[in-house]
């Protein structure tokens, strides 16, 4: 059951940073069916374009600009495009993201540079040049946040120190923009089914077992399950949260002791 009415976003203007695929591009689906003008950037024309042609041909208002989010001047044009288009804005999502399995030992300056550039730089880039084009008060800032932004993982140190400053930024920026009317808060996404992510985090089947038997859910989320605590997020009946990481992660990040099989407590020996 969908507890939003289709119309809950009605009239509201959309950005959304990385969305040409997996969970941002759903967000903007999610928010374009309740009724938003959505408008979705990635560094591909073709596939940014494609896109928004999906969105479009359901029969609902979405663009399509490529624009790479490491360069602010590029994300600034996006959002001036979208303002000239459709208005002033209402919500931002920033999500994009790279991510790769590398041992620190390995990992070359650049790959660490690229992987900060996109996640924590790009998200700065996106969340400040939407300042100026903001509706408010009243807008809603999200960015898109992993556990590794608070639990460090073997072989990701650049995507851990990346999604750490997007957690730290987030809070910093609910802080200076609250009284301004401008809310910002992060989404955590656990392990979501079907994602580029996934695919890179856990290529094989045995892999994929091992981090379902790791959560207290047992499950990988879906994509729509993001988009539903975005729309929460992004909605009046949050106007009091800012500055949240909001968690939606089937409980990966829960203690050790959570993760034991009855047999592991070893009862009675
Ligand atoms: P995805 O499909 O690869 O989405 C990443 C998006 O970012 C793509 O649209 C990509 O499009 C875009 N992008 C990459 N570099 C860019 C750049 N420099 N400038 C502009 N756009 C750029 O991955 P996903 O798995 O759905 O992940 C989406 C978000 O959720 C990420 O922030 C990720 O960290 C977060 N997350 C995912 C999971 C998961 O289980 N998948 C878990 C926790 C958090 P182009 O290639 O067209 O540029
Ligand atoms: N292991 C170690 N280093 C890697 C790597 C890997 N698997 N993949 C890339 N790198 C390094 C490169 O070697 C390069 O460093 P170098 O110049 O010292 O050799 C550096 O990272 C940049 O690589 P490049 O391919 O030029 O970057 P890009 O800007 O074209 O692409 C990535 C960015 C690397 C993050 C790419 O994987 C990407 O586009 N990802 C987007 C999709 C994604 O990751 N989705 C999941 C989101 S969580």
């Amino acid at each position: 059951m969908d507890v939003f009415t289709e119309n809950a976003l009605a009239g509201k203007v959309v950005f959304v940073a990385g969305a040409s695929s997996g969970i941002n591009l759903e967000i903007a689906r999610h928010f374009a069916i309740h009724g938003a003008k959505v408008s979705i950037v990635s560094r591909d024309e073709t596939r940014i374009a494609s896109a928004a042609a999906s969105i479009a041909a359901a029969g609902y208002t979405a663009i399509g600009f490529a624009a790479d989010v490491r360069e602010f001047a590029a994300v600034d044009a996006a959002l001036q495009q979208t303002h000239a288009q459709f208005g002033p804005i209402d919500i931002v999502i920033s999500g994009a993201a790279g991510n790769f399995i590398a041992p620190a030992s390995e990992l070359s300056s650049n790959g660490f540079k690229t992987v900060v550039d996109i996640d924590l730089n790009g998200t700065f880039h996106v969340l400040r040049a939407s300042y100026r084009y903001l509706n408010r008060p009243g807008a809603s800032l999200i960015s898109i946040t992993a556990p590794q932004g608070t639990n460090p993982m073997m072989y990701q140190a650049h995507a851990c120190a990346a999604k750490a400053g997007i957690n730290m930024l987030t809070k910093c920026l609910a802080m200076e923009w609250g009284p301004e009317g401008i809310r910002v808060n992060a989404i955590s996404p656990g392990p979501i089914a079907d994602t580029e992510g996934m695919r890179r985090l856990a290529a094989t089947p045995e892999s994929e077992a091992r981090f379902k038997a790791r959560l207290a859910l047992r499950d990988y989320g879906t994509t729509k399950d993001i988009a539903d605590t975005a729309l929460f997020l992004a909605s009046d009946n949050a106007r009091y949260v800012t500055g949240a990481i909001v968690e939606c992660d089937g409980g990966c990040k829960l203690g050790d002791a959570s993760r034991m099989e009855a047999a592991e407590y070893a009862i009675g020996s």
